[in-house]
């Protein structure tokens, strides 16, 4: 007999608790609970089967069979296409463009001369053809139905056993064995739960569209990512035109490979080159402005940070940071305080990455200490100037690794100076571009300007 017990889930995680929480102690975010009703078997059997384990040489490696979207930014993200049985989940906020890239694909797909079973929860179908006209979709490979009852849904990919399909969104399905409401926690968790045993079963590619949820009565994709084989995470503003896909989790691929795509007219358009849309915009010697090298899994990417720093109206120096670390920005600041010397409790500081998209990357540190220095001095920065390098505590700049990469994309893209760490560049010979070594943030200042 199955037993029944209320619990208090968190939506953001999945966290559970007797008791209901204001502030989830997994994942900190507040107002996140809500009630559920769980049955849960008591005691489990023994496996009948006894499984011998296997030495590591015995085991053979399967090459993974992949289904290529044609779109290469979505391939280069999955690793190279979407293996056969696998199951993948896309999530972002609503309305970034998940549906429209899903869409997108199965005419690439179906050219294959593979099936798609589209399953809507969202929209209807009159909408999905809508949509599908805009995006110039005329393979007859893909087959549509509504649906928000996951015993049907499964039982109709069962029985037509298409080669791919797209579950829009999981958030909408509901199975009648679990008594909560559609789009809580244990209703997600039971919809992934069956439509990973169907991949893997028949060897259907499945991809799942969660959506990002700040609060509210649904569950937000992070409570999925233990059960699925890839995690994308859709960025960007939805107000701007770019958008990035990142890979979060890839069990046949590496992660933190990111796809560039700009939201247009009809659908979602692949950028290829990103560095020079990410800069096109740019007027050069503007004051406050520094342009550095990132990696984003294999790529180089150039992107600006700008800086705006002013005298403070109030008795409280505002800080604010857009597409990077808050506190990343406040620490900077206090070691141009030390090192340099630079009054800037008197200031307010906003900094901000340019093109909508969110950095971690340790190699920015230079280039956001070149732009508050020259905003703060009211000088632009030398032309045609890169930088790249991470400041320590001590004002020191330190290794970044892939130095060569990043110097090279920028001589591509016509950069004449590299500002880069000393201890980076021993044996690099790179006669194309001026490549400036520096120790720490002293030495730089002189070669801003
Ligand atoms: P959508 O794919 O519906 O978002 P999601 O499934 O992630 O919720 O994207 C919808 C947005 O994209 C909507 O605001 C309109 C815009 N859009 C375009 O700009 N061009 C297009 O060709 C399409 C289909 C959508
Ligand atoms: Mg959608």
């Amino acid at each position: 007999m199955a037993k029944k017990k209320n619990v208090f889930v968190c939506m953001e995680c999945g966290y559970e608790s007797n008791k209901w929480l204001g502030k989830c102690p997994a994942c900190n975010e507040w107002n996140t609970f809500s009630e559920e009703v769980l049955y849960k078997d008591k005691g489990g059997s023994a496996r009948a089967v006894v499984k011998t384990p296997k030495k590591l040489e015995e085991i053979t490696l399967d090459n993974y069979d992949r289904i290529k979207t044609d779109n290469e930014e979505l391939d280069r993200v999955l690793g190279g296409g979407v293996v056969k049985g696998s199951l993948v989940l896309i999530g972002g906020d609503p309305g970034i463009g998940k549906s429209t890239l899903l869409l997108q694909i199965t005419e690439a797909i179906g050219k294959k001369d593979l099936n798609i079973l589209y399953v809507s929860g969202e929209e209807s179908e009159s909408q999905i053809k809508l949509r599908a006209d805009r995006l110039a979709i005329t393979t007859d490979k893909l087959s549509i139905i509504t649906e928000t009852n996951l015993e049907i849904a499964a039982e109709v990919i069962k029985k037509s056993m298409p080669d791919f399909v797209v579950i829009d969104s999981i958030q909408t399905l509901y199975s009648e064995n679990v008594t909560s409401a559609p789009g809580s926690v244990s209703q997600v968790r039971e919809a992934t739960a069956t439509f990973l045993r169907l991949s893997k079963e028949y060897g259907i590619p499945i991809v799942i569209v969660g959506h990002v949820t700040k609060e509210g009565a649904i569950a937000g994709p992070r409570v999925l990512e233990h059960m699925v084989d890839v995690v994308l995470y859709f960025e960007g503003d939805r107000h701007g035109s770019y958008r990035v896909l990142r890979t979060v989790k890839n069990r046949f691929g590496s992660t933190n490979e990111i796809g560039v795509f700009e939201m247009k007219d009809k659908g979602l358009v692949e950028i290829s080159n990103p560095s020079e849309v990410m800069l096109s915009s740019r007027n050069e010697s503007v004051i406050g402005s520094a342009i550095t090298c990132l990696i984003e899994g294999t790529r180089p990417l150039l992107v600006e940070t700008q800086a705006l720093v002013t005298s403070t109206n109030f008795g409280m120096p505002r800080r604010m940071a857009t597409g990077i670390d808050y506190n990343k920005v406040i620490l900077l600041m206090a070691v141009l305080e030390k090192k340099l010397g630079m009054q800037l409790g008197g200031y307010d500081a906003y900094v901000n990455l340019t093109g909508g998209i969110k950095i971690s990357e340790p190699a920015i540190d230079l280039a956001i200490v070149a732009a508050i220095i020259s905003s703060y001095k009211n000088k632009p920065i030398a032309d045609k100037t890169v930088f790249i390098g991470e400041v320590g505590l001590t004002g020191e700049v330190r290794h970044i690794n892939l130095i060569e990469k990043r110097i090279n994309e920028a001589y591509k893209l016509g950069f004449k100076r590299c500002i880069v760490p000393k201890v980076s560049c021993k044996d690099l010979k790179s006669k194309d571009i001026e490549v400036i070594p520096v120790k720490n943030v002293s030495e730089m200042i002189n070669m801003i300007f």
